[in-house]
């Protein structure tokens, strides 16, 4: 009978089993990462082997790459998983018509794209995040072997490159970064450029200087946003609103920086982190971290700002890239908080 244990015990049984039924039918003719998101089920097998692992081709986009692998989070944390491709290609003869059931199936864990994540602070931002249990889709404009590297050192991470001065891949990067898993939680507007140009020194910064540095500053995160949004708000139906954190700059909200130009887009995405808080709640949180010095690769040679650290910020020290990434995880995981702009320059604002 209906509704004693036995009976509610094989129903459930019989579910999965058409639901892992059902992943393998709706994988065929899918690309590989797509095929994995899909044939994310619920399932009794809970060990996976690396075979998982996804692959896809740079053939698909003009100058993206994807490299995907098997989410170990959803293997460790969660009741559904990835079915391992020779279960698939057993049982595949259930009707698509079973495929409503698919709607039901709780996608596995949160995922998290950072855009800039094959050094310095955006890197440091998708281990904090890997760590605490999120499936990261790391991104850089060029450093492919570094961005395979990390998502082979992370596990559940797939990689994506993209150029952010060019809207056509800004565009591929959500659609891929949205296909990998099937979902987007997180974005992580990290990536962003600066030029050195002595204040005083209006003539240095061109009109070529200001253009390059607004595309990829503030065009770039906002048309990332606009394109994840539909995502994003997703996450809110599952329980979490959607999240986007913005690195913008101490030099956004102070009269400081590498250059005017650089401190102005900063200022701007510090704003239109405001503006965006303001109009995409309640689904969707949208805050800024803004770091002071920063020991990355595009300030090794700053010695001059490293010693203003030393001397006169109440720290003492420039920050890692782990205590940016610890602010952004906090940011991430403060369900209450839109709209705000963390400073973290180590007190260097207060003298
Ligand atoms: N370091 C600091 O002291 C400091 C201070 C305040 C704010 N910030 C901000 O923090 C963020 C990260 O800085 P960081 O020091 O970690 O920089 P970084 O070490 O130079 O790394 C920059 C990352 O962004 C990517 N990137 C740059 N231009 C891109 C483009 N056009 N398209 C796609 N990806 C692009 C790079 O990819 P490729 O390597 O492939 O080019 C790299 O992965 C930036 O927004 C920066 O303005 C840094």
């Amino acid at each position: 009978m209906w509704g004693t244990p036995r009976h509610e015990a094989d129903f459930h049984y019989t579910v999965l089993c058409c639901l892992v039924a059902i992943g393998s039918t709706i994988t065929c003719g899918r690309t590989p990462p797509e095929a994995a998101r899909l044939a994310v089920a619920a399932s009794p097998v809970r060990s996976l082997p690396r075979s998982a692992t996804l692959r896809r081709s740079t053939q698909q986009s003009r100058s993206s790459t994807i490299e995907g692998r098997t989410p170990d989070s959803v293997r460790h944390r969660s009741a559904f998983t990835v079915i391992p491709s020779k279960a698939m290609s057993t049982i595949s003869a259930i009707p698509k018509t079973l495929h409503f059931i698919s709607a039901s199936v709780k996608t596995p864990s949160p995922v998290a794209l950072v855009t800039g994540s094959t050094s310095g602070i955006g890197a440091a931002i998708a281990r904090r995040l890997s760590k605490a249990g999120f499936s990261i889709v790391l991104h850089s404009r060029s450093s492919a072997a570094a961005g395979h590297a990390l998502a082979r050192e992370l596990g559940a991470a797939a990689y994506v490159r993209a150029d952010l001065a060019d809207d056509a891949d800004r565009v591929k990067l959500i659609r891929e970064a949205i296909a990998v898993w099937g979902r987007l939680d997180v974005l992580v507007n990290n990536a962003g450029i600066s030029r050195v140009i002595p204040h005083a020194d209006l003539a240095a910064a061109t009109p070529d200087v200001w253009q390059e540095l607004h595309e990829v500053n503030v065009v770039a995160p906002f048309r990332l946003i606009t394109e994840a949004q539909s995502a994003l708000r997703e996450a809110a139906t599952r329980g979490k609103p959607g999240c986007v954190v913005n690195v913008s700059s101490h030099a956004g909200v102070r009269p400081k920086g590498a250059s005017i130009p650089y401190a102005a887009t900063k200022a701007a995405l510090n704003h239109v982190t405001r503006l965006l808080a303001v109009s995409l709640a309640p689904d969707i949180r949208v805050n800024a971290v803004a770091p002071g010095l920063v020991d990355t690769p595009l300030t090794a040679e700053w010695t001059q700002a490293q010693q203003l650290w030393k001397e006169r910020a109440p720290m003492r020290r420039a920050a890692s890239p782990e205590d940016i990434a610890q602010a952004v995880a906090f940011l991430v995981d403060s369900d209450y908080l839109t709209g705000e702009i963390l400073l973290s320059d180590g007190g260097l604002n207060l003298t």
